[in-house]
């Protein structure tokens, strides 16, 4: 029997966080260990493009991210590794799924709204009348606005049934099947409908704002992968916890200490109950000592990670082809489907 198709893919616009390991790639290599699925993982480098970059820290970031892939674990042995550009029948997809997705549907997706405000002062927003807001999506990049359909295309063309990610993308999933659903009901049986795989940390929280999720747009709450032991040291001595001295997950009442408990359960392996009593009668000085060992010792690949470019590029190719064939492949069928001619 076939194993299901299991696909993800993680933008190359900077350096990786806690919230990115703990949503995404440590739940991708666990999802790869454990044997029960095809693995395609890919850098999503023509989403990033949506955020305009320089072309040396594109091509900066895109090479930091595949090496971060495999200082995590992501092994090409066991999985297809690629990046996304190199699969030339990316924007054809997309162009075919755009057909069926009403203009309304995008411009309403919550990530679309957090880009495009990303920009302004809390007060600003705040302050904003309704034409305002519409003359900036007016003058904002359409990449934005069709990106939820690129990633439903990523998905479709490789027959993915299965995307581990973090909770904030799962309103872009649910666009995904939607559209799955919309064109086997028109041209008959074509796609899966893609699940989404979530861990326990889905929604990792700021350090510095639990309120807030962890984002690389509000840099002074992220702890990054690569942060060297003294940032680490110093970020979670800093890391905003609750009032009383009580180590208890209460994400309500204490979503500062519930939110270090899960991070120090999901590197740990350990129950945050387990945790709970370990530390009861214990201080937050304590809690937060032995949890800066735990960080530091689960992060230590990617402070020390060297593979060679050259060999990150042998396998992003040797990726490629392979993606390529099931995406020609799926290509294939959809034009069948849509009456184009081969
Ligand atoms: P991105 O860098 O936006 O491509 O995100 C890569 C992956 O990290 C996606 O699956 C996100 O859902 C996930 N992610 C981003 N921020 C967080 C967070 N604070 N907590 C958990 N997962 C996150
Ligand atoms: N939009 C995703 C993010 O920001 C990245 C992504 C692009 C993705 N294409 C995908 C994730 C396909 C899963 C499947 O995290």
């Amino acid at each position: 029997m076939n194993k299901p198709i299991l696909i993800s893919g993680i933008q190359p616009t900077g350096r990786l966080h806690l919230g990115n390991y703990l949503g995404a790639l440590k739940n991708f290599v666990e999802l790869q260990n454990s044997g029960k699925y095809e693995c395609y993982f890919f850098i999503a480098d023509l989403h990033a493009l949506t955020e305009n970059p320089e072309a040396k820290d594109l091509s900066t970031n895109i090479m930091n991210l595949a090496a971060d892939f495999i200082a995590a674990g992501l092994d090409p042995k066991k999985s297809v590794i690629f990046l996304q550009s190199q699969i030339k029948n990316l924007p054809e997809l997309k162009w075919i799924l755009s057909t069926l997705v009403p203009p309304g549907e995008l411009l309403r997706m919550t990530a679309f709204k957090e880009k495009v405000l990303q920009a302004l002062k809390k007060e600003e927003r705040e302050k904003l009348t309704k034409e305002e807001y519409d003359r900036i999506v007016e003058n904002t990049n359409y990449g934005l606005v069709e990106y939820p359909i690129l990633m439903a295309a990523d998905i479709l063309i490789c027959n993915g049934q299965f995307v581990p990610v973090g909770h904030d993308q799962l309103q872009h999933l649910e666009l995904a099947r939607t559209i799955a659903r919309k064109f086997n009901k028109k041209f008959g049986e074509t796609f899966k409908e893609p699940q989404a795989l979530l861990t326990k940390t889905s929604r990792v929280m700021s350090l510095s704002d639990p309120e807030k999720k962890m984002s690389k747009s509000q840099p002074e709450g992220c702890l990054f992968l690569d942060d060297s032991e003294e940032e680490i040291e110093l970020k979670i001595k800093r890391a905003v916890t609750d009032s009383g001295a009580e180590i208890k997950y209460d994400p309500d009442k204490k979503p500062g200490i519930s939110n270090l408990l899960l991070i120090y359960g999901a590197l740990s392996g350990k129950q945050i109950s387990i945790l709970e009593n370990k530390y009861k009668g214990k201080g937050y000085g304590q809690f937060k000592s032995d949890l800066i060992k735990i960080i530091s010792g689960a992060l230590k690949p990617f402070r020390t990670k060297k593979m060679a470019d050259a060999k990150l590029k042998t396998i992003l190719k040797s990726g490629a082809q392979k993606a390529q064939k099931i995406a020609s492949a799926k290509m294939k069928e959809v034009k069948e489907k849509l009456g184009l001619l081969l």
